[in-house]
């Protein structure tokens, strides 16, 4: 066995699939399963499940699966070869030197220079603000925001100092490709040739991923010149849209929690961790996206939204709504006195109130309707507004009992008898349905396998579930049930397992699938619980034995429209089967 291989199996010895996927996706346990909600896909109800006794995964909805191979490489977008160097630098297993890690390797060694080189640029700022001369003005305007040395290391917190080529001649030094410095958003091609920092005169707040590596940064004025704060352009390492500050330092307080508080600004995350609050967040000055919950909802059931009073803050809020809702987390909201931010907040207060105006975070719903409602009262068209406005979400609400509650809160609100509000609703819904109908589709199609007959589905649950089948299944000849290449596939890369070593785990087969759609279909029938019982296996062979009977006799009845011989056989063949 090849050194990789012997490492591959290493840490999947040492690794529990269950404990691994549990540090980022919420799981319970069902069965002999664990479930939870899809990371990779948007669902309301678990589909997502983990097998601690295949050490697999697979998601019923989207198909994704495998094992924690599989999953880090998903979960975390990265090569394989990456998976197994984070996976081993994780669990303390050694790699044999010669690890296709470290060779060239296209895709993987790409994303891997675009943190190497952050990781470089994120100790230059470092040293420079806790160790230099130039990083004095630096160091005075974080003592003057209150940021204790203990953070400032924690979140690796650096300085720009004020050149334009303080980086760039770092990296020089070091011998580093600029131009792969500038894919890394780092520094900028000058017009007449060479380069300049991008980032000069600032504090520097790294973003940090979960698996601790810096991605890009945001780099704050220290005096009132605009703009304020830069970021890290989007590179393939660095995508805003998906990214929290904090997620590294946080990420265990959400999951023991349950709860994400999400904040607006990086200082604001700082403050509050400087108080013991550990489970906020902040997005890098972009709208809270579906990307975003997506990380989150896989170890917070609830996110609470913290927002300035300002009006920005307010309309955020309301375009996050239906996000919430599509994405089945529940959201409450938070809004801070007028003129602060958590930062000022419990800079000035304490974390006491603050924890205590969370506690009493409205849940979104009443929060955007109150907010809708403002100034509407007494004015019959914006009411009308209302209500239509608040039908698609209202629809959107998966839990009934919540949703006859908000259509009583919403009449109440606006004075009008429920069944008005109904009435909408249900002339939205038909809108909607059509919409639905379609969005659904993908979903239903996968669970029931259309384009299989329930022939093929049958077996492959009989094949994985009861593998000793296979031979007595190939001695009847009744391969002709099977239509579908998949299936087929992975019936015929059984039987040959079974001859060669004479007993077989489904699961090894897995390993020796090249197409997609096989493999896919193969993981979820191990995963699924078996279709039948042991004591009905018999009894399914036999059926299934006759059915191959009837075809055949179905097929030479035709051929024998005029032909004598033909027909002949066919009370031969009936005798043959059934006496
Ligand atoms: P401090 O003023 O240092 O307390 O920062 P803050 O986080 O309170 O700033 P503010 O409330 O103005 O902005 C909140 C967040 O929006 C910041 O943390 C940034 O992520 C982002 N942001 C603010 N101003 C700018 C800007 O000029 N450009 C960009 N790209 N982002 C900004
Ligand atoms: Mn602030």
């Amino acid at each position: 066995m090849e050194p990789y291989q012997s490492a591959k199996e290493e840490i999947k010895r040492a690794v529990d699939i269950v404990e691994l996927i549990g540090q980022f996706v919420q799981l319970r346990r069902a069965g002999l399963n664990y479930i939870g909600l899809c990371p990779f896909h948007s669902e309301k109800a678990p589909s997502f499940s983990v097998s601690p006794s295949k050490q697999m995964f697979h998601c019923f909805g989207c198909k994704k699966g495998g094992d924690l191979f599989a999953f880090w490489m998903n979960y975390h977008q990265v090569s394989f070869p990456q998976a197994m160097k984070d996976l081993a630098d994780k669990y303390h297993i050694s790699l044999p030197e010669r690890h296709p890690f470290h060779s060239g390797l296209g895709q993987a060694n790409a994303l891997e220079t675009l943190y190497k080189l952050n990781e470089t640029a994120a100790q230059f700022y470092q040293r420079l603000l806790t160790r230099s001369d130039k990083g004095k003005t630096g160091r005075n305007y974080f003592e003057k925001r209150g940021i204790p040395a203990q953070i400032i290391s924690s979140y690796r917190l650096g300085y720009a100092p004020d050149e334009w080529e303080g980086l760039t001649a770092f990296l020089k030094e070091k011998k580093v490709d600029l131009e792969k410095a500038v894919q890394a958003g780092l520094i900028i091609p000058r017009k007449g040739g060479g380069y300049y920092d991008r980032f000069r005169a600032r504090v520097l707040f790294p973003i940090i991923t979960m698996r601790q590596q810096v991605v890009g940064f945001g780099g704050r004025v220290l005096d009132q010149s605009l703009p304020k704060y830069i970021n890290t352009p989007e590179t393939p390492v660095f995508r805003k849209g998906e990214l929290f500050y904090g997620l590294h330092d946080a990420h265990n307080a959400i999951r023991e929690k349950g709860r994400a508080v999400i904040v607006e600004g990086y200082t604001d995350v700082l403050a509050l961790r400087k108080y013991g609050f550990h489970e906020a967040v902040a997005t890098l000055g972009t709208a809270l996206s579906r990307d975003h919950l997506r990380r989150l909802k896989g170890y917070a059931n609830e996110t609470v939204l913290v927002f300035d009073a300002d009006a920005a803050g307010k309309a955020a809020a309301l375009r996050s709504l239906s996000i919430f809702l599509d994405e089945g987390m529940s959201c409450r909201v938070m809004v801070l006195p007028e003129n602060e931010d958590p930062d000022s907040f419990v800079n000035k207060s304490g974390l006491k109130p603050f924890l205590e105006s969370l506690d009493h975070a409205a849940p979104m719903f009443d929060f955007y309707l109150d907010l809708r409602m403002a100034g509407a009262e007494g004015r019959i068209e914006r009411q009308v507004q209302v209500v239509q406005d608040m039908s698609p979400l209202l629809l959107g609400l998966r839990n009934h009992v919540q949703r006859a509650l908000y259509i009583r809160r919403l009449s109440e609100k606006l004075g009008i008898a429920e069944s008005w509000v109904l009435a909408e609703l249900s002339k939205a819904s038909r809108v909607s349905s059509t919409r639905e109908r379609v969005d659904n589709r993908s979903d239903e199609g996968l669970v029931n396998f259309p384009s299989r007959t329930a022939d093929d589905r049958l077996l492959l649950h009989l094949f994985v579930h009861y593998p000793q089948v296979i031979e007595q299944f190939a001695q009847r000849n009744l391969r002709v049930l099977l239509s579908d290449a998949a299936v087929l596939q992975i019936f015929d890369l059984m039987l040959d397992a079974f001859h060669k070593e004479g007993r077989l785990a489904p699961e090894r087969i897995l390993e020796r699938l090249d197409g997609e759609t096989a493999g896919d279909l193969l993981r979820e029938a191990i995963m699924e619980s078996s279709i039948y019982r042991r004591d009905e296996v018999d009894q399914a062979l036999k059926e299934f034995e006759d059915k191959v009977h009837r075809l055949r006799i179905a097929k030479s009845k035709q051929k024998a429209l005029g032909n004598v011989e033909e027909a002949n056989k066919i009370p031969k063949l009936i005798k043959k089967r059934w006496g």
